[in-house]
Parts: structure tokens; C-alpha cells; sequence
């Protein structure tokens, strides 16, 4: 097997990243297992078929079912929105097909545990699309934590601000409905801090959160896509049921403390990701926003020059590198998802599971619950309750 035969679901933002992804990773990642793009699915079939030429798949199609069954398919990838993930990732499954599934898994963790156990019943690879794990300057954070070079870790402090619906007649989009999307600003950016906390610093003990709706009712929207909208302000209106912002506390197992903010009503903070981590030995920050650099400090440096160093993460040392620019040259938001789609690639090739898995998917949703059970009950939480 030296190719990949994809079938994708949903073609809007994550469909486009996902397709740039499959049509670049070669090109770059020449010994990586080669994507070829089969076909898409999408429910409206003009509008799938355009999406088709324009992104680069053989064909269109506009049953997903269908898609699943197909014998020239071998991996089915997932970008509608959370209320479609279990259904379709449970019958791919069932069908022996691998599965690339987008963030958050699932609605519910009952419904993530059921579609882990459905890929691992059925021997197929799986999953989930944590990309911010897949820049380089992460990674130098990993690498650095991991090898104790930051010493024992004591905070993880992480935010990620937006500010796309602060204003009241931006309409009520599929991200406001809770049974679309499961939740607000926690289940979308929260998932993404969740994971990074995962990777970076382990498994969480206990958590307890607050979390607020602002904006209470929104006009109906006539037309979405992604993160934008229309709608009329003088149109009927409906009722958010997702939280704008959340804000929890967490008691990691290894002892670190962190403290973790999601929130779309951040004024001017476009898409603000953004994580610190602090040690005994040193600490390191780390902005999407610049996502090249990772600001490294260590407690060993003489005194007279102890301070942040800006270590640009561009150099063939740092994962994934060697493959792109010469050294300080940069990348972007979309080569997270080409390493991401590589890491899938190699994982089929070997026989073994990608990472992060379904597995990763499920323990991020344990903490998204348990940090609304914990807002629900005014408690802290412990996630062997989950
Ligand atoms: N990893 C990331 O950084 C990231 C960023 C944004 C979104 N996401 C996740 O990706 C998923 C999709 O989000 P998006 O921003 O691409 O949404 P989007 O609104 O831009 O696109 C959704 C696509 O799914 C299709 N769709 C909607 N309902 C469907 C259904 N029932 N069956 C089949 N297709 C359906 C739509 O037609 C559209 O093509 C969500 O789970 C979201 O949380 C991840």
C-alpha cells in the first residue's frame, strides 16, 4: 500500500485545511503514504461538486453513507460540525475504515467512549484533529519539558481569546446551539487548551469552572459558514444555549497547577492561543499568534543576562523543519494540519495508532464534563468521577 485513499465530510474551513493538508503532504513529505483526494461529500450537490474542483477531489458526492461503503476508500475524514462526528465515525468503523475525526470527538463523553470502543472493536486507525500539538515551537516546548530541562513543572496557565460574536446581532450560528455543537467557547477553544495541557504536562487530577452566555438571544442565521454569518437583526430570533466564555481551575496528577481560559468576547484578540508553562529549572511562553517562536527562559543563565530568549522554531533541530524553508523562514496555521495529516500517514504505514487518537479525544471531553458538572454543582470535580 503506497497510497491513501481519502473520502472527506464537510468542505468548509476545516474541509479546505484538511484538503490543503492532503495536497501538499506529498510534496513536501515525499515518503509519507500519499493521500490520494477520491472524493468529497457534502449534502448540497452543486455546491459540493464546486467544492470539489476547487480543493482538488476526483469527485463529489452527496451521501455520506454511500461514501463509507465505498471499497476504494480507506480512510473516511470527518469536518462537519460535533452533531454529525459519532454517526458517521461509528458506521465508518463498521465499514474497516480508518477515521480522521475533527475536534471535539463527540457531544458527550458517553458519545466519545462509544466511538473510541467502535474504532478499537473494528481494528481501524483513529484520529482526532488536535493540530496546535503539530507546531514546531509546541513541540521545542514538549522536547523541553520532557527532558526535564524546565525541571519539576508547578503551572500550565493557557487562554484562548476571540471576539467574532461580541456583537449582539451576529446571528445564532451552529456554534451557539448546543445540540450541534455540544458547547461554546470551551468544547471549541477550551478542547483545543485541554489537549495542549495533555501533551504538554499529563493527565488531570480535578477541575472547577465558571462560565458565563452574554448574549442570551441572537437573530436566526440565513447563511453560515466557518466563523462568519448573516442574519438580520430585525429577523426572528433564537436562544443561545452554548457558554461565550469558560474559565476553570485544574489540579494536575503530577502536582502542576493550571488555570485555563476560552472566551469569544475577548475585544481585539482575534484568535489569541496562548499557553506558559513554568518549572523549577525555567519557563516557556508560547503565542499562536507567533507561532515560529517559542520565549524560553532558564534559571541557569548568569544573572546579569537572566530574561525570555525568542527561540524561532525554524531551523532543521525543531521537528518537521528539515522538510520546509531554509532556516528562518516561516509557516503557518495550515502546515499544522500537513503535519497533522502526515502523522496519520505514518501511523498507517507503521501498523500502529496516530497521536493524538480517539483515545486523546475521549480524555479532553472527560474534562470538558467534568468541568460542566462542576460549574452545574458549584464543586470541584474529580475526573475519576467522569
Ligand atoms: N482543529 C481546528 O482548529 C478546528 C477549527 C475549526 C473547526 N474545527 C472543528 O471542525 C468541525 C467543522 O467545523 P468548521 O469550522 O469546518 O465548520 P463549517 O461550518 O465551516 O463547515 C461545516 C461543513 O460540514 C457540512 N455539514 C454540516 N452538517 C452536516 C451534516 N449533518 N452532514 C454532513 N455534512 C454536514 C457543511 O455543509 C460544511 O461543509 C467542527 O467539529 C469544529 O469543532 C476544528
Amino acid at each position: 500500500m503506497n497510497q491513501l485513499r481519502v473520502g472527506m465530510i464537510g468542505y468548509k474551513f476545516m474541509g479546505k485545511a484538511h484538503s490543503n493538508a492532503y495536497r501538499s503532504l506529498p510534496m513536501f513529505f515525499p515518503n509519507a503514504l500519499k493521500p490520494e483526494m477520491k472524493a468529497i461529500c457534502g449534502r448540497n450537490a452543486s455546491a459540493v461538486q464546486e467544492a470539489a474542483d476547487q480543493l482538488g477531489w476526483n469527485e463529489s458526492i452527496t451521501d455520506w453513507r454511500e461514501l463509507i461503503q465505498r471499497e476504494d476508500i480507506d480512510l473516511i475524514d470527518i469536518n462537519a460540525p460535533s452533531d454529525a462526528h459519532k454517526e458517521i465515525a461509528i458506521a465508518a468503523a463498521k465499514a474497516g475504515k480508518h477515521i480522521f475525526c475533527e475536534k471535539p470527538l463527540a457531544l458527550t463523553l458517553a458519545d466519545a467512549r462509544e466511538m473510541l470502543q467502535a474504532a478499537e472493536d473494528a481494528g481501524v486507525r483513529h484520529m482526532v484533529g488536535f493540530n496546535y500539538r503539530f507546531s514546531p515551537a509546541v513541540r521545542l516546548a514538549k522536547k523541553l519539558v520532557d527532558s526535564g530541562r524546565l525541571g519539576q513543572i508547578y503551572h500550565f496557565r493557557a487562554w484562548f481569546l476571540q471576539d467574532w460574536i461580541m456583537d449582539p446581532q451576529f446571528p445564532l450560528v451552529w456554534r451557539l446551539q448546543k445540540e450541534v455543537a455540544g458547547s461554546g467557547s470551551h468544547g471549541d477553544l477550551g478542547a483545543h487548551l485541554i489537549d495542549l495541557a495533555h501533551y504538554l504536562v499529563g493527565d488531570m487530577q480535578e477541575v472547577i469552572g465558571m462560565s458565563e452566555t452574554f448574549i442570551k438571544e441572537r437573530p436566526i442565521a440565513s447563511e453560515m459558514t466557518g466563523l462568519s454569518a448573516k442574519g438580520s437583526g430585525d429577523g426572528p430570533k433564537g436562544k443561545v444555549t452554548v457558554d461565550d466564555a469558560t474559565l476553570f481551575l485544574t489540579r494536575f496528577e503530577n502536582g502542576a497547577l493550571g488555570s485555563f481560559e476560552a472566551t469569544r468576547f475577548a475585544a481585539g484578540h482575534r484568535s489569541t492561543n496562548a499557553f506558559e508553562i513554568n518549572g523549577s529549572l525555567g519557563s516557556v511562553k508560547f503565542d499562536f499568534e507567533r507561532m515560529n517562536e517559542l520565549e524560553v527562559y532558564f534559571t541557569s543563565d548568569e544573572e546579569d543576562v537572566q530574561g525570555f530568549r525568542r527561540v524561532l522554531a525554524t531551523d532543521p533541530v525543531h521537528d518537521y523543519m528539515e522538510a520546509w524553508w531554509p532556516p528562518g523562514h516561516t509557516i503557518g496555521f495550515e502546515h499544522t494540519f500537513i503535519h497533522e495529516v502526515l502523522e496519520l500517514s505514518q501511523a498507517i504505514a507503521e501498523g500502529r495508532q496516530p497521536v493524538p487518537s480517539f483515545e486523546d479525544g475521549v480524555k479532553c471531553q472527560a474534562v470538558l464534563e467534568a468541568v460542566d458538572k462542576s460549574i452545574e454543582e458549584r464543586r470541584w470535580v474529580s475526573l475519576s468521577e467522569m
